[in-house]
């Protein structure tokens, strides 16, 4: 069966607009680049087009060495028109992303990548947290009661598995949590136990029917270009036994809502209004 992912990010958008009309201005979201690849490219096309559905201004600057890009940070942070910033991914090896995102005000961190962001997570605070960490726990959250349930996330990245796993130990949410990398021995042992799989290791086809258990639930992270395809890490045929995200349409959507929804958290939080 696939997992209803339109009706969360539908839901999120309506609260977005809605608390964009109490603000009374449009929020701003600035994103940053550099020689954006095709893909990146893509992915700020849909940002510019759910902003402007829901309210929100958009822009994308553009340097191309570490000082045009720590300029521009510079100078959007300190600007109070502009409430969200953000960096692509990939950035040209010569430059150096953890240092932009050192620059990068909490407060405007509406990726959720500061290492205040995300240590507010192991405080079990959510600030601002990581969108598409975030995106996986609400679409579980709204599939199942996570309280207690064996969890396994495959992948340990910054972006997605890492938070992932912190979010899902918070008190409250009180799952049981197994982190798996490329090193993992018997990867399919560790993910038959599991009610639910959280997977992000950009692999296609890396979980295959044979590896989840009858009934679990599965959340696709992945995003991959196969033949001019988009397809995730989870073969499709898992639908016929698990829940399972759709790639695309599934995480991707609902992290693009939520991007929208931390843009308007931080204005809230900014101009002193709340939602
Ligand atoms: N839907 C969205 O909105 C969204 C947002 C961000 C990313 N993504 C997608 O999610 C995927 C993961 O992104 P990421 O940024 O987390 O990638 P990443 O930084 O490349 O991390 C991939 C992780 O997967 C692990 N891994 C790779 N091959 C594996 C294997 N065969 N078995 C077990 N683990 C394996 C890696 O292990 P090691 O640490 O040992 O190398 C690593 O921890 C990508 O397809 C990306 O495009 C989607």
């Amino acid at each position: 069966m696939l997992i209803d992912c339109k009706s969360i990010s539908k839901s999120i958008d309506e609260d977005v607009r809605r608390r964009v009309g109490n603000l009374g201005f449009s929020p701003k979201l600035v994103a940053i680049t550099s020689k954006p690849d095709p893909s990146t490219v893509t992915y700020l096309n849909s940002q510019a087009k759910k902003a402007k559905k829901l309210g929100i201004e958009f822009e994308v600057m553009e340097g191309s060495t570490m000082d045009e890009l720590l300029k521009v940070i510079s100078t959007l942070a300190n600007d109070e028109k502009v409430h969200g910033i953000f960096l692509t991914h990939p950035l040209p090896e010569e430059i150096d992303e953890f240092e932009l995102t050192l620059r990068i005000p909490p407060e405007k961190d509406v990726e959720g990548r500061t290492p205040y962001n995300l240590g507010m997570l192991i405080y079990e605070r959510e600030y601002l947290p990581p969108c598409t960490a975030e995106a996986a726990v609400k679409i579980l959250e709204s599939t199942t009661e996570i309280k207690g349930k064996d969890v396994v996330v495959i992948g340990r990245s910054i972006t997605v598995g890492r938070p992932v796993e912190i979010m899902l130990l918070k008190k409250g949410r009180d799952a049981t949590v197994t982190v798996c990398h490329s090193k993992t021995r018997d990867l399919p042992v560790i993910t038959k136990r599991a009610d639910a799989l959280i997977v992000a290791a950009g692999r296609p086809k890396l979980v295959n029917p044979d590896m989840v258990n009858e009934g679990a639930i599965v959340i696709d992270v992945g995003i991959n270009v196969v033949d001019d395809q988009i397809v995730g890490d989870v073969d499709p045929e898992v639908e016929k036994k698990a829940s399972l995200t759709p790639v695309p349409g599934g995480v991707g959507r609902v992290t693009t809502s939520l991007l929208m929804e931390h843009v308007v958290r931080a204005a809230e939080r900014l101009s002193g209004k709340n939602g």
